[in-house]
């Protein structure tokens, strides 16, 4: 029996409903793996805790985190209460950097039973690996004079070394799927770091010469995502075009609800975190209508990156069955609860056993 110490950070809002529905799932999974076991220890790290505290989380927060083998989160988020930036910076970059979560992997896939806002969705299934921790969301830069000699200026960072370990994972994950990888790039109009972005691909491509390769400027890539997303299979792209391009894949396939997200630590030096793309959806906190498919699709991943695909694969087909099924909560315009869902997954997936 292999045992996982998982942290779990609900965080706000809808986050404590999703993340406790996920881990059912999760734990039925495991049952039926029968090989894994999970022991799931819950932190209270949120805004609620910030309002009490002062703090996101205590001071020594990543070292007591830094014994985990993964970290399942939900959603930070109390805007009427706490400034964005605060629970954003207090919490979560504070673990993805701390931990050196420089991949975040967005899947956008169309699920069976879903239907896209898409005319001609043709069952796109891509995924987009995304540098984490640098590009143009760098810190370096500043502001200086008043009226109109104000000046603004943001450096956008980019590192041989991070930029080729993107590139790398995307090509490694695209020799497990349809062979395909995908560059979004902009050096037709950015002349330093958006060529050093293409001689780095150009050089990482070589090292994989059974998986195809292409390139594709941002803007192009943005509107084939809504023409023509079938024709990709892994995109690899920086922090702010990666950014963009997995908020049009979540449109794409439905509802944000259900787009799940990794922030990988690829070395395996630190834990992982997985968190749904969604935020903690303060609108409809508490009423029980919160879709938990990102929450359970974030667990998969979490399955998938532990080296446990083939149990993951059921996971996703049980949400799947579930859809097909028509139950479905109000984002999907269904009228189930999330622990109707819920329930419907983990009755799917027994039945896989
Ligand atoms: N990773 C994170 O922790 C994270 C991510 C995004 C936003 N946030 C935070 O969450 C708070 C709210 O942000 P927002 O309103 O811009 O984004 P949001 O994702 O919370 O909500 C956007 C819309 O999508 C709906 N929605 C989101 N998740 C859903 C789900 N699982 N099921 C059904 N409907 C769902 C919401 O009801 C809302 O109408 C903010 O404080 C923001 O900073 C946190």
């Amino acid at each position: 029996m292999n045992k996982y110490e998982i942290a779990s950070i609900p965080g706000d809002g809808i986050g404590n409903e999703v993340v406790p529905a996920a881990i059912r799932v999760l734990e039925a999974a495991a049952e039926l793996h029968g090989g894994i076991s999970f022991n799931w220890v819950n932190f209270p790290w949120s805004c609620e805790y910030y309002l009490k505290h002062g703090e996101m989380m205590p001071e020594d927060g990543l070292n007591v985190l830094r014994n985990f083998d993964q970290i399942f989160l939900g959603a930070v988020g109390m805007p009427e209460l706490v400034p964005d930036h605060i629970s954003l910076w207090g919490l979560l970059i504070k673990i993805r950097r701390g931990f050196e979560q420089s991949l975040n992997v967005r899947p956008a896939k169309l699920l069976r039973g879903l239907e896209s806002p898409l005319k001609e969705p043709n069952n796109f299934d891509l995924l987009v690996v995304r540098q984490n921790s640098e590009g143009e969301y760098s810190e370096v830069g500043g502001r200086v004079h008043q009226g109109e000699d104000q000046i603004a200026i943001q450096n956008a960072v980019f590192t041989y070394k991070e930029t080729s370990r993107a590139m790398r994972y995307a090509f490694e994950l695209a020799g497990n799927r349809n062979g395909l990888v995908t560059s979004a790039t902009k050096s037709n109009g950015i002349t330093h770091s958006m060529p050093f972005w293409d001689d780095v691909f150009k050089e990482i491509q070589k090292e994989y010469p059974s998986v195809k390769s292409e390139s594709a400027h941002i803007d192009a890539l943005a509107a084939f995502f809504v023409l023509r997303p079938q024709m990709y299979d892994v995109i690899v792209a920086s922090n702010l075009f990666g950014d963009i391009l997995t908020d049009i894949g979540g449109a794409i396939m439905g509802s944000i609800g259900i787009a799940p997200a990794a922030n990988l630590n690829i070395d395996r030096k630190f834990p992982s975190m997985f968190e749904p793309v969604h935020g903690s959806a303060p609108d409809i906190a508490g009423k029980g209508i919160a879709n938990p498919i990102g929450q359970i699709w974030t667990g998969k991943m979490m399955l998938d990156f532990m080296g446990y695909p083939e149990i993951g694969k059921l996971i996703l087909e049980a949400v799947e069955d579930t859809l097909e099924s028509g139950i479905k909560t109000p984002d999907l315009k269904g009228r189930a609860t999330t622990e109707e869902v819920t329930n419907s997954i983990i009755d799917h997936l027994k039945k896989k056993a």
